[in-house]
């Protein structure tokens, strides 16, 4: 390793958590991608090599390359970049796995420079990325990436966001049944209007999440833990969904809901031990209905992508 290339850790992300739809996110520790990012004489923005999945290494098909070049049309720099995305996260996986490479990018690029750019102008470059993956420049998965912890985005424009407290004891369940759904064919099938009376519910409870958060009360944090809104629509797209989340919920999860725009599901719970029971259950479900699923329990992550030398 030298000054002129660094080696970080890119996280998933869970968005939405239940009541927060495009608005609200997390990251998570211990799932993540890698990434090789190159200072290089050559002008311009190369992505050298993929491993792990099969995606385009032309930068303006690629949400890394998209997410760079937005970076380095700000930027004053004159010289050139090189990419290496190594992916853990499955794409279509729900976890964020777009915004880790779109995040990863500019993070990386901003710390080779010495960071001329804050959080929330990289926030601003990697939503292009999430622009070509899914149609629809959110901010729910890039943000948590980039700030750590958990987000609000409370308003799109203008842009604002909001870090929010993450408790010491929270930890989530994450389990991917092994399908893939598209965020922007997810978001396809939503309806593009709510009644009064559910929105009420929904800014009720997304109220209460956040104050749960910055209280540490994790009752508070389980009773807001519901979506009137998005989930009863897209939850029909994820196989043996109601019973996984009755079975999280029955093993003594706070609350448990679709990861994003799915297939993956959440479980949030107070504590390891709970976590990884409610985890347990929740594969186990699947294994008894012959699904195969990737099955995960990791704390909050409260550092954003890192440097990983
Ligand atoms: N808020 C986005 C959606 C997140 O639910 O479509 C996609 O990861």
């Amino acid at each position: 390793m030298n000054k002129n290339e660094i080696k970080i850790f890119c996280p998933a992300t869970i968005a939405n958590i239940s009541c927060g739809f495009d608005v609200l996110g997390l990251a998570l520790s211990s799932i993540g991608d890698e990434m090789i990012i190159r200072k290089v004489k050559k002008p311009g923005l190369r992505i050298t090599r993929i491993t792990g999945q099969e995606l385009p290494r032309e930068v303006t098909k690629n949400v890394a390359g998209v997410a760079g070049l937005a970076f380095m049309k700000a930027s004053n720099y004159k010289e050139g970049f090189e990419i290496e995305i190594h992916k853990k996260i499955k794409a279509g996986s729900g976890i964020g796995s777009s915004a880790a490479s779109a995040a990863g990018a500019v993070w990386g690029m901003n710390a080779l420079l010495g960071n001329p750019f804050s959080e929330f102008e990289l926030v601003q470059f990697a939503m292009k990325g999430e622009q070509l993956a899914s149609g629809v420049a959110h901010a729910d998965n890039v943000a948590p990436a980039i700030y750590g912890g958990f987000t609000l985005v409370r308003s799109y424009d203008p842009l604002d966001i909001v870090k929010i407290n993450t408790p010491k004891e929270l930890y989530a369940s994450v389990i991917h049944p092994q399908i893939e759904v598209k965020t922007a064919d997810s978001r396809k099938i939503l309806k593009t209007s709510i009644s009064l009376a559910d929105g009420i519910k929904q800014w009720g409870n997304l109220g209460g999440l956040v104050a749960g958060l910055f209280m540490e009360d994790y009752d508070l944090i389980g009773r807001s833990l519901v979506d009137h809104i998005v989930e009863p629509i897209r939850s029909i797209l994820i196989p043996g969904f109601d019973e996984v989340k009755k079975e999280a919920l029955k093993t003594g999860a706070l609350g448990c809901g679709i990861s994003g725009s799915g297939p993956s599901i959440f479980a949030l719970s107070k504590g390891r031990v709970v976590a990884q029971n409610v985890t347990d259950a929740m594969s186990k479900l699947y294994e008894n209905i012959d699904l195969e699923n990737d099955a995960y329990v990791t704390e909050i992550n409260k550092e954003a992508i890192r440097n990983n030398a």
